[in-house]
């Protein structure tokens, strides 16, 4: 058997794509709350999915597909809305959809920190600002002690590449900064917040819990098969500007310990120490190779389609990236995120999204083959459960199993989303 019994077959969401209830219960705005004219289709992300209300349907809907398991986030503007208050309320929702999945027999995978700061953290510099570590802490040990018992599984931070690099530096995503200056600084806070609330949680939780970080993940795909090339593209991942902008910044000194180059002299051995606190699982989302950034020409675009975010499609990718990243850092590996965007409609009352059930049957196929040469992947969470808030892309890159219509927010499942229960239901052996 490749995938080993227990897998976690499930699909994953972030609360501020899919919550909407944005004034509830206590929370207050984030700085995706305030992105306004930067959502290119002028939506927001107020209303979302309504998961917030319509969780128990959304459980059922997993429960229909087969998933064992559903990777959400918590948002940390309904647990801290105010700079040092723990709103007891924010947790009533997880509780709640905690017990549905429980009940579901679906293990939950939270995560604690998916791009959603509290607007009051912003003012204060946010992710600049080195009280952000405790803040940030302060609300992991509430959170941890409120979802205790319910939660084994924990990720600290989602792909920090995208909140740190996109938000402070390029200004593409809330809240929107070009900061380059203090590049060094933001993802120094991030590092010591993960090191420490690594710590933190396993002290916490009354019962061993196994803890990860999901990361952007960039494998460098190989020109042919032979040994050469294959060494070659493993040390692509890993080498060069963009392979440490995109890989190594975070994954080196949370898994070897180690400063890269851009960090050099910015992190001390005690930093080091504590930001290489021992993980269980290295969370890998992996949408792109790196030779789309670093080998234009020989990879071009006519040989690989693109998704509707533009991401190139190449079936070599979720095997090359998790075969890669095992190969150098030597940790079990969960699959937080894989998934495409398609522009799906539904017609006579059903969505046949066949470029995606191609898409989730040969990453998976991929995944199956790694499993099969001894990488331990423990889980494979397709991005995303249902179709959501895209960020600045708004509602119209649609990457959900299920799809929702907006305007009446109802659901219905995809051809890929029974695609992919095949494929729980044999555990990848149909594959
Ligand atoms: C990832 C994000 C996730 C979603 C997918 C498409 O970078 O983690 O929230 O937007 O891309």
């Amino acid at each position: 058997m490749s995938f080993k019994e227990g897998f976690l077959w499930g699909a994953a969401s972030a609360s501020a794509q899919v919550e909407g209830a944005f004034d509830e219960d206590g929370k207050c705005l984030s700085v995706w709350d305030l992105a306004g004219k930067h959502v290119k289709t002028g939506e927001d992300c107020k209303i979302a999915c309504d998961h917030y209300h319509r969780y128990a349907e959304d459980v059922a809907l997993m429960k229909e597909i087969g998933l064992n398991s559903y990777r959400f986030s918590v948002s940390m503007c309904r647990i801290m809305p105010e700079e040092g208050k723990i709103n007891e309320d924010g947790f009533r929702f997880y509780i709640e959809l905690l017990k549905e999945l429980k009940k579901a027999d679906i293990t939950p995978i939270c995560t604690l920190y998916h791009w959603d700061l509290p607007a009051w953290a912003q003012e204060k510099g946010g992710w600049k600002n080195p009280k952000i570590i405790d803040w940030y802490l302060m609300y992991v040990e509430a959170t941890v002690k409120a979802l205790d018992g319910y939660v084994d599984y924990w990720v600290t931070f989602n792909e920090p590449q995208c909140f740190l690099f996109f938000g402070y530096i390029t200004g593409e995503h809330a809240p929107f900064k070009k900061d380059l200056l203090f590049l060094r600084r933001y993802v120094k806070n991030m590092l010591l917040s993960h090191g420490k609330a690594v710590r933190l949680i396993r002290k916490t939780a009354s019962r061993p819990v196994k803890i990860g970080v999901a990361m952007v993940a960039r494998g460098f795909i190989p020109k042919s098969d032979s040994e050469k090339d294959i060494l070659k593209a493993e040390k692509a991942a890993f080498r060069g500007f963009w392979a440490e902008a995109t890989n190594t910044i975070f994954t080196d000194p949370i898994l070897l310990g180690k400063a890269t180059m851009i960090m050099k002299g910015c992190l001390k051995k005690a930093d080091l120490e504590i930001i290489s606190s021992p993980v269980d699982f290295l969370g890998l989302n992996v949408y792109q190779p790196m030779n789309d950034q670093t080998d234009r020409k020989a990879y071009s675009a006519e040989n690989h389609p693109r998704t509707m975010m533009g991401w190139a499609i190449d079936a070599r990718c979720l095997y090359h990236t998790v075969k890669q990243f095992y190969c150098r850092y030597n940790v079990p590996i969960m699959v937080t995120e894989n998934g495409m965007a398609c522009p799906d409609e539904v017609k006579g009352g059903e969505v046949v999204d066949e470029d995606r059930v191609n898409y989730i049957t040969e990453y998976l196929r991929g995944l199956k083959k790694a499993a099969d040469e001894g990488v331990p992947v423990l889980g494979y969470q397709y991005w995303s459960l249902t179709d959501n808030f895209e960020w600045c892309e708004g509602y119209r890159t649609r990457f959900g199993l299920i799809h929702i219509d907006f305007a009446t927010q109802k659901r219905t499942l995809k051809k890929s989303a029974y695609t992919y229960s095949e494929i729980i239901r044999s555990n990848g052996e149909s594959l």
